[in-house]
């Protein structure tokens, strides 16, 4: 069995709709309107022990409302969750060992204590021993700088300091598994590169990962398998280079010559790719498949026509992927476990 498991899983909310006007307020005393909103929408999901798996949608896409699901926080409308073969919503203590949790929205720490304070908590909670504690606090502060913000209270933490906290937080116990929801938002370019190494370790180590980002470099450095969700459905599950191979095949090579260089040439010496003119005559943007042609080739075949002097290849982005996903311009009819609805 896999060790985080979901099997229809629907989440449905109920919420008050007011008409509007004053009318509306007096008919809602009377007869309150309700309308009901399907936040997860049978989800499938199996995750085996060791993957890291990226969870990507839209905004109220269900994300958020998934990962609290998984972890036993909110109950199901109808489905199941299972994490390590028990029901976490039955079992919650035994299930909080296994479980790590990061909410980018929203903190675990006491608001007011010293985030020392809230740690030791979360260590006597988990029983974890002093010495294994001291160990895993040594290593989380190599990697977060944490040792510097023990004394703090959780009120007066940054954004970028309270997710460094938050994330040894969730990990104090050695969970199997850590589902992140957002964890990189509103952290500056060099925290965020040391949280996303720290992943990475995690992730070497075993540890299963669930992340939902909307940054997707996070996703790309840490993720394998891709599940993409819209409106409470999964539309797609499936390797995310498998994806990157099908959907952005294009590189972009841009280029900078020693003298004017002459476009149809360029075509001429490279068919396949498609060469498009600068509107300085020094320059020309060259894209190509990149299972067709090599960057190497194409700055070759344009230094046989002219100098170059300089060249930026840009890689494809899973963006540009998930973007034709929703946009509907890619349709998974089989690519993925997931295909289309
Ligand atoms: N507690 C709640 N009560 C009512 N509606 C909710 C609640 N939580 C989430 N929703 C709704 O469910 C949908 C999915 O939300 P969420 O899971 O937070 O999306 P995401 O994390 O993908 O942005 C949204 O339409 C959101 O407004
Ligand atoms: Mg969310």
């Amino acid at each position: 069995m896999a060790l985080v498991e979901a099997r229809e899983l629907v989440k449905v909310f109920r919420r008050r709709e007011r008409e509007p006007g004053m009318a509306g307020a007096v008919r809602a005393l009377v007869r309150r309107r309700s309308v009901e909103h399907i936040a997860v929408d049978h989800v499938e999901l199996s995750i085996e022990e060791g993957e890291a798996v990226a969870y990507v949608g839209p905004n109220g896409a269900g994300k958020s409302t998934t990962v609290k699901l998984l972890s036993g926080i909110l109950e199901p409308t109808s489905g199941e969750v299972r994490v390590g073969g028990l029901v976490p919503q039955r079992n919650r203590m035994a299930v909080a060992h296994d479980l790590g949790v990061l909410f980018g929205q929203r903190t675990q720490l006491w608001w007011d204590l010293p985030v020392s304070d809230s740690l030791g908590m979360l260590r006597d909670l988990y029983g974890v021993d002093r010495g294994t504690y001291a160990r895993r606090m040594r290593r989380f502060d190599e990697v977060l700088q944490i040792a510097e913000l023990m004394a703090v209270t959780g009120r007066k933490l940054s954004l970028g300091q309270r997710m460094r906290v938050d994330l040894a937080a969730a990990l104090i116990h050695g969970p199997r598994v850590l589902y992140l929801d957002e964890p990189t938002i509103g952290l500056d370019l060099s925290v965020k590169d040391r949280v996303r190494a720290f992943l990475r370790e995690l992730r070497d180590d075993g540890t299963t990962i669930m992340l939902t980002s909307h940054d997707l470099a996070d996703i790309e450095d840490l993720c394998r398998r891709l599940v993409i969700i819209d409106r409470g459905r999964i539309i797609f599950d499936g390797d995310l280079g498998a994806v990157k191979d099908e959907f952005a095949r294009e590189r972009v090579l841009h280029l900078q010559t020693g003298s004017a260089v002459d476009a149809g040439a360029v075509r001429a010496a490279l068919s396949g790719a498609t060469v498009e003119p600068d509107a300085a005559p020094d320059r020309l943007t060259v894209r190509f498949d990149r299972f067709a042609l090599t960057a190497g080739h194409v700055v070759n075949a344009v230094g046989r026509l002219v100098d170059v002097v300089d060249f930026r290849l840009d890689e494809p982005g899973i963006e540009d992927v998930i973007r034709r996903v929703y946009a509907g311009d890619i349709a998974f009819a089989g690519a993925g476990r997931g295909g289309t609805p």
